[in-house]
């Protein structure tokens, strides 16, 4: 298989800190984030002892998808694909996974990855995965939006069923319940006023996160050992580390060598997606793809249509006005459904964002 040993680069083998007492809820297991903390920024230039396989064909994708993918039938070997679905959006550098948790109700057939350096923010990311699998219908606790309205849903579906709302009872079950529960024991409809899109896009009853992952990897480095040519329909780059001076230029995640790997693993008509709250990384990331012959970049009037006429290379999703509404909750999320996009929010930063449609090879 190729893989070299998984190691932090100071040396510490990756630890399951949910084993650590305290570390998760006792009730639903969701990691509790003050047990993840870890540094800011991790230099990428400097971390070098990091599992990747020898080949996209060579990886084994049944840990972390394993509706979909069964073990390698012998050492060496992939795993076996279930149901002839690969990874099709990769999340680079996802911090806390706000984005792919996010997506990953809105195209339950579609396997999604984000892609993480920071090994204790890898960790927290694949806890909280595990624990929302585990608990059907659950939100991500980071996403304050979803967990007040689990609990106002909640309060107003007691209310129609004649109870007397959670808070004011004196001693009940739900009391001290954590949102993740609250809203995992929601009637059905309620959950798609709890993840606030239309009810159309709410993915099938028993969803339970089977589609989206998160992996440890140094995107800056081993992206086609894990996608083949093409395979991606969406490549997210999503509040990267701005490095601001000059002689850390080159650790920023969009580069014109880079621009090369990304071209090559998005697919013709794939959608690579920007943002940022610095003015000058902004311009950085523009002025680098935009030069770039492979891609596109899109006008707001199209970003606003994307999905109406094309389906947006996702396998699966043909255009529709339905798949427009998808296409709008992407984007919505790609603003406001990451720690950062939250962070610059709450201290009321602008955000500048750009889109950009993969072109077809040249003859
Ligand atoms: C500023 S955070 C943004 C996180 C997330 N996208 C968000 O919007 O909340 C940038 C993230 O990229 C990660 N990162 C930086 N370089 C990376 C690389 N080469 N490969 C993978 N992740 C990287 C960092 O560890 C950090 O978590």
């Amino acid at each position: 298989m190729g893989r070299k040993k998984n190691q932090h680069a100071k040396g510490e083998e990756l630890e399951d800190t949910s084993l650590l007492a305290g570390a998760a809820d006792h009730e639903t297991g969701m990691p509790r984030k003050r047990f993840y903390r870890q540094r800011a920024h991790a230099n990428p230039l400097s971390i070098h002892h990091l599992e990747y396989p020898l080949s996209p064909d060579k990886m084994d994708w049944s840990t972390h998808f394993p509706t979909f993918f069964q073990p390698p039938p012998a050492e060496g070997q992939g795993s076996v694909n279930l149901k002839g679905k690969k990874v099709e959006f990769a999340d680079v550098g996802c911090g806390f996974g706000g984005l792919s948790i996010a997506l990953a109700p809105l195209f339950p057939e579609t396997p999604m990855l984000g892609l993480e350096i920071r090994v204790q923010v890898t960790q927290y990311v694949s806890d909280k995965i595990r624990a929302l699998r585990l608990n059907p219908g659950s939100v991500d606790p980071d996403n304050a939006e979803d967990v007040a309205a689990a609990a106002k849903a909640e309060k107003e579906a007691e209310k129609e069923a004649g109870h007397e709302p959670a808070a004011k009872r004196q001693k009940t079950s739900a009391q001290g319940k954590s949102a993740q529960k609250q809203a995992a024991e929601l009637p059905e409809g309620e959950v798609a006023k709890v993840r606030g899109v239309k009810p159309e896009l709410m993915p099938p009853n028993g969803y339970a996160y089977g589609n989206v992952s998160v992996l440890r990897a140094n995107a800056m480095k081993f992206l086609p050992n894990f996608f083949e040519k093409g395979q991606l329909s969406k490549l997210f780059f999503l509040f990267p580390d701005p490095h601001f001076k000059a002689r850390k230029h080159k650790a920023r995640i969009i580069s014109p060598t880079l621009l090369a790997e990304y071209a090559y693993v998005l697919r013709p008509g794939g959608l690579l997606y920007t943002i940022t709250d610095v003015p000058d990384l902004h311009i950085w990331m523009t002025g680098h793809i935009g030069k770039f012959p492979l891609f596109e970049r899109l006008t707001q009037e199209e970003i606003d249509n994307l999905g109406r006429e094309s389906g947006e290379g996702v396998e699966g999703y043909e255009g529709s006005e339905l798949q427009n509404e998808r296409e709008r909750a992407v984007m919505e999320a790609v603003r406001r459904k990451t720690e950062e996009g939250r962070k610059v929010e709450r201290n009321q930063g602008g955000k500048e964002w750009s889109v950009w449609r993969r072109l077809p090879d040249p003859q």
